[in-house]
């Protein structure tokens, strides 16, 4: 049991952050558009559960994604297909729980939509009435483009997701710069295209060249999120896990590590240990008593048992 709990209710909540985003418009899919017409780059980040969620929405990002990568950062999957529907359900709930400004996509996991589009539009469905979700996010180009117009007709934006998709990892002979050749570059400009007009909201672009990216971010009116695709791209996107340094192995060349926190709790779980183990936890201080009169009580107590 833990009795430090985060303030959830409206009214007591306190202090700048909290104020700050109670004050914040809250980001919805149209508003990524506005954002990409004024020039002002999307930032977007993945989040799994309340807490950090709450971090991220209270450091003001535009959009929280409850990425599949979480089979890989939270369940030590070795790839993302293991993750199911109603796994990706229950971390998206925790997420919902915390987020109040930022716009809430859940990613729709490997098989939740492969096999037909009426399951694909049931699934997309769930997330917004089980979960909270505001939007979905799907991995494929113009195969996917009819089920995204259904999904969209469903009154549910996507996300679309090109390039490197990590659902698509068995076929592409592992994790891959994607669209390296002419043909390739020409392909992934079509399903751009396809993906725009079949309603995606935003397209995130993994693991591709800064030159095709950029052509691609210059011939659609939606935004592109990238990652591992460079800078021209309308916003960026990173797992929390890469940024924060709580992976296990050397991150890609596109990673930028922002804080260490796998060496801050190293660090706390050592001193604990030692705290322990030497008996200098917990403190008299870090201890309930018992009121003078019931400790005489007590003294009288033990005394006669004595
Ligand atoms: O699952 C995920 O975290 C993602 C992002 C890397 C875009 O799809």
């Amino acid at each position: 049991m833990s009795l430090t709990t985060f303030r959830a209710s409206g009214a007591d909540r306190t202090g700048d952050a909290q104020a700050e985003r109670n004050n914040a418009a809250k980001v919805t899919a149209p508003a990524l558009l506005d954002k990409k017409l004024s020039h002002q780059p999307i930032t977007v980040v993945t989040a799994y559960d309340y807490a950090s969620a709450r971090l991220v929405d209270e450091a003001g990002l535009d959009v929280i994604l409850v990425g599949d990568s979480l089979a890989m950062v939270m369940q030590g999957h070795e790839n993302t297909l293991a993750i199911t529907m109603d796994e990706m359900l229950l971390y998206t709930r925790g997420v919902r729980r915390a987020v109040h400004r930022a716009l809430l996509v859940a990613d729709m996991p490997f098989g939740s939509y492969q096999v037909d589009e009426s399951e694909g539009i049931g699934n997309a469905l769930r997330f917004v009435k089980e979960a909270g979700a505001e939007a979905v996010k799907i991995e494929g180009g113009r195969e996917r483009a009819e089920l995204v117009r259904r999904i969209v007709g469903a009154q549910v934006p996507v996300m679309g997701h090109l390039g490197l998709t990590p659902q698509s990892v068995h076929r592409m002979g592992g994790y891959k710069v994607q669209g390296k050749t002419m043909a390739a570059m020409q392909e992934l400009r079509a399903d751009a295209l396809a993906l725009e007009d079949a309603g995606c909201f935003a397209i995130v672009l993994e693991g591709v060249p800064r030159e095709l990216a950029k052509v691609v971010t210059e011939e659609l009116r939606i935004p592109t999120i990238g990652i591992g695709a460079g800078p021209d791209c309308d916003g960026q996107v990173l797992v929390l896990h890469d940024m924060m340094t709580m992976t296990f192995s050397p991150p890609a060349k596109f990673v930028r590590r922002y804080a260490d926190v796998s060496g801050v709790m190293r660090e706390a779980l050592g001193s604990y240990k030692r705290d322990v183990e030497t008996r200098q936890f917990p403190s008299d201080e870090e201890s309930y008593h018992l009121s003078k009169e019931m400790r005489e009580r007590m003294a009288a107590l033990t005394e006669k048992a004595g």
